[in-house]
């Protein structure tokens, strides 16, 4: 059976070097134009897991040189695959022979149909999963449909029009109505989580999601354990170079993300690229001048947006939901994740 996987593997290694010189008009053009760029088909994805912080994850690695990441979720194995390989390479960035190219679509990891479809187009690729506190990652995911919603009915002013007519006008009141319907994104936070009967309701898909294990075996039976690397999300947030290092370690590729590439910003909470250039051309990321250290690259700020707030025992219902489903998972995983 191994020799038989090891024969289909080395067809499609061969398969992949001819189509992908195809454009240079020759099967032999790889190791000619050795220093050529061209786009390639991803030799690693990352696959998951929506808001645990895949995009710092891409981010972060493409502080490495040796790495080509798309900019865009690509979406290719869950809803564009009918396009076809050529389709999803055009996708992709151009890259050096020696770079690895990698995407980003957190909707693999709960798509049933991905695995496979995954490995039809390469058994040996490399797939990144970045797991964080399922509880938080509930809620972050719950806000950002919430302040996706007040942005929308901000722009069109609708907020104001809601408001009774004893409040003031004017920048107190967009503030004063912004806190209602925070206020009110409470309420419908339990909704969504509860039943009337007050148990959890499991079949609401963002609670789903963070079931991680029901979606990890089936990757398991997909891919072998060494082809999927786990990223602690939590970790990546508070010592994102130590997560990287491993990243690399995975990929195979020289460690060049160094420690100095990172500050933290305290206003935002979290870390940001140190750099020289000010640019505010990349729609994910936004710069800001630091008195000591110069420049720092923040992601935007659709990423570590506030959180709809949750009483503690509702919190602490919806840890017990998700204790066994994580306690698989770090048994699935061979390691445990430290998520208080
Ligand atoms: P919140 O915005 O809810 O805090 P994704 O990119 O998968 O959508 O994940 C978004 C989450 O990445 C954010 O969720 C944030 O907590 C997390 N994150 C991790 N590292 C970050 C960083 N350096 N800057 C901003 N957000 C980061």
């Amino acid at each position: 059976m191994k020799t038989v996987l090891l024969l289909l593997c080395m067809v499609y290694l061969f398969r992949s070097i001819f189509f992908d010189s195809r454009k240079s008009g020759s099967i032999m053009a790889p190791l000619m134009l050795a220093d050529t760029k061209q786009k390639r088909l991803p030799q690693a994805i990352i696959i998951g897991s929506r808001k645990a912080g895949t995009r710092a994850l891409l981010k972060f690695l493409e502080l490495n040189p040796a790495i080509s990441a798309a900019s865009n979720e690509v979406h290719f194995f869950d809803r564009n695959i009918n396009r076809g390989y050529d389709w999803y390479r055009e996708q992709m960035p151009e890259s050096e022979l020696g770079q690895v190219t990698i995407e980003k679509s957190p909707a693999y990891f709960v798509t049933s149909s991905v695995p496979e479809r995954i490995r039809s187009m390469n058994c040996s690729i490399k797939l990144i999963l970045i797991l964080r506190d399922p509880v938080t990652r509930l809620i972050s995911d719950f806000s950002q449909l919430v302040s996706n919603r007040i942005e929308s009915l901000d722009k069109q002013n609708e907020l104001n029009v809601e408001l009774p007519s004893t409040e003031p006008t004017g920048n107190s009141t967009s503030t004063t109505s912004l806190e209602i319907a925070w206020k009110q994104a409470e309420i419908e936070f339990r909704r969504y989580t509860l039943r009337p009967d007050g148990s959890i309701d499991d079949q609401r898909r963002a609670v789903k999601i963070g079931e991680y294990s029901r979606y990890l075996e089936k990757w398991q039976t997909t891919f072998s354990m060494n082809q999927i690397h786990l990223v602690d999300g939590e970790n990546m947030i508070k010592n994102p170079q130590e997560e990287l290092r491993r990243v690399e370690d995975f990929l195979g590729i020289r460690h060049a993300i160094l420690p100095e590439y990172f500050i933290f910003n305290p206003k935002k909470g979290f870390y940001c690229i140190a750099t020289n250039k000010s640019s505010n051309i990349e729609e994910d990321s936004i710069s800001y001048r630091n008195q000591s250290r110069g420049i720092m690259r923040c992601l935007s700020k659709n990423k570590g947006r506030r959180h709809v707030l949750v009483d503690e025992a509702l919190l602490s219902k919806l840890r017990s939901h998700y204790k066994p489903y994580n306690e698989y998972l770090f048994s699935l995983m061979g390691k445990k994740f430290d998520w208080k």
